[in-house]
């Protein structure tokens, strides 16, 4: 294929130079001669290890070329890959003028230069770029700087997950190849262009893939962030915390693993919220300032604040809440969530029927049984048996819990509005009318 980079710095650089290397006809433009020159004297414009070596030989071999003139490289080409800088403003938002400005050269160039033999060009962003980008900022570039007559372009989202020291071996082996786009055709491109690479390439909806990589830095920066508070906290005493993280890390289950990394509702239970105390109090008493971990208890109350909002702003008052222990398959009640969104709705005067299977008034025994008659009374009360009991009149559920009765519940009598905060109810839940994920 031939191939456009825009942006010829770490991540065009080192994408020309390997798509060069995979035998494609790559064309590099900058606007900065800075970065332009190296190239077409056969070097990388960044310090990059082997990257020298393979420019020199993409050069060499007549398919790596780069220039300041977007016609040269769009002529006849099928992809522009564009990698130019997205910075921060001084308010934190992303400047995307040198997307723009990309996007309108590709634009103007276009009605100078011959089109591929396909007719179509796929205008694939692998910047860093907010959700929204392709749809608003580069669909409107377009439809104000008209293309050639022979062009007819589609759009996609590529994100690069190559690290700067290591750019070659990441590109070659990325955690996976993920095209955001609405655009058959598109999706068809990057799948031949990437074909090469050990990872299956992933079509998905454009705003996931413009939202992974987001994801994907920001656990990056709280990972680091975690490993640090918790060498501030236990350095105080004494714990060489790069061997509790090592230890840590052999946790391939809980720790390491897709384990808690879905969103859904708040964590709570008899251990999380207690211990995760008890290291702020540490901290406190060591004149320590723990932010992240603090943050973390206010983001857990910030999701059951939502969802109470979400509650008071919809009509009606009655509510079926579907699940009450802090997780499915246990009566443990000790701080729920759920046990606390209960009791916040009551408070505002919401009339609730609780329904979970465990934690119901024919199972109820024992610590738990006790634990209901002193601290929950008032729960007690509107707790019933039978999933259809607590649907029916209500006008919205709130559904914690994945068992199948509740399921089947939700699907034979289903309420004007659910809220789904287990993100787990399966596809027939999730068509029917009034449905609402807890945070998708
Ligand atoms: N550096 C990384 O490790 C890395 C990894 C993954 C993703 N990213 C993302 O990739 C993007 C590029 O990062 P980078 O580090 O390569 O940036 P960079 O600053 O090194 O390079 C950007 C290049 O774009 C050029 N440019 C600006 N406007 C242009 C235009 N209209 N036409 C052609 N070239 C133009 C600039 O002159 C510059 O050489 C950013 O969004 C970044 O967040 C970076």
């Amino acid at each position: 294929m031939k191939v456009a980079v825009f942006g010829l710095g770490y991540v065009g650089s080192v994408t020309a130079a390997c798509l060069a290397a995979n035998g494609h006809d790559v064309w590099g433009v900058d606007v900065d001669t800075a970065k332009v020159d190296p190239i077409t004297q056969g070097r990388s414009p960044v310090v990059e290890p082997g990257l020298d070596e393979l420019v020199a030989a993409g050069v060499a071999a007549g398919r790596m070329h780069a220039t300041t003139d977007p016609r040269l490289a769009l002529e006849g080409a099928d992809v522009s890959l564009i990698c130019v800088g997205t910075p921060s403003t001084p308010s934190g938002s992303t400047d995307l003028t040198y997307i723009r400005r990309a996007v309108e050269d590709i634009a103007i160039a276009s009605r100078t230069v011959a089109p591929p033999a396909s007719g179509f060009h796929s205008i694939v962003i692998r910047s860093t770029v907010p959700p929204g980008t392709v749809d608003e900022v580069v669909a409107a570039v377009l439809a104000e700087h008209a293309g050639g007559d022979g062009f007819t372009f589609g759009t996609a989202m590529c994100p690069e997950f190559l690290r700067e020291g290591s750019g070659l071996a990441d590109f070659f082996t990325p955690p996976f190849v993920v095209v955001g786009t609405a655009e058959p055709r598109v999706g068809g491109a990057l799948t031949e262009l990437f074909g090469f690479l050990p990872t299956e390439v992933q079509v998905v909806d454009v705003r996931t893939a413009e939202a992974l990589k987001y994801a994907c830095n920001a656990f990056h920066a709280t990972k680091v962030s975690f490993a640090n508070e918790m060498g501030r906290i236990f350095r105080c005493y004494g714990v060489d915390s790069r061997e509790v993280m090592r230890l840590f890390v052999q946790d391939t289950s809980l720790n390491i693993s897709p384990t808690y990394l879905r969103p859904g509702f708040a964590f709570g239970g008899s251990c999380l919220p207690k211990d995760l105390r008890s290291v702020l109090h540490l901290a406190r008493v060591n004149d320590t300032d723990l932010p992240l971990l603090a943050g973390t208890l206010a983001t857990n109350d910030l999701i059951i604040r939502d969802i109470v909002d979400r509650v008071l702003a919809g009509p009606g008052r009655e509510v079926a809440l579907l699940g009450l222990s802090f997780k499915t398959a246990t009566d443990d009640l000790r701080e729920s969530p759920s046990v606390e969104l209960a009791e916040r709705l009551i408070g505002k005067g919401y009339n609730l029927r609780i329904y979970d299977s465990i934690v119901n008034p024919s199972r109820l025994i024992g610590a738990n049984k006790r634990h209901v008659q002193s601290k929950l009374p008032h729960l007690e009360r509107v707790l019933t048996d039978d999933p259809v009991e607590a649907l029916r009149g209500a006008d919205l559920a709130l559904v914690s819990t994945t068992d199948t009765e509740v399921v089947d519940a939700l699907l034979g009598c289903p309420p004007a509005r659910t809220i789904d905060l287990s993100g787990r109810l399966g596809a027939a839940v999730e068509a029917l009318p009034g449905y609402e994920g807890a945070g998708w």
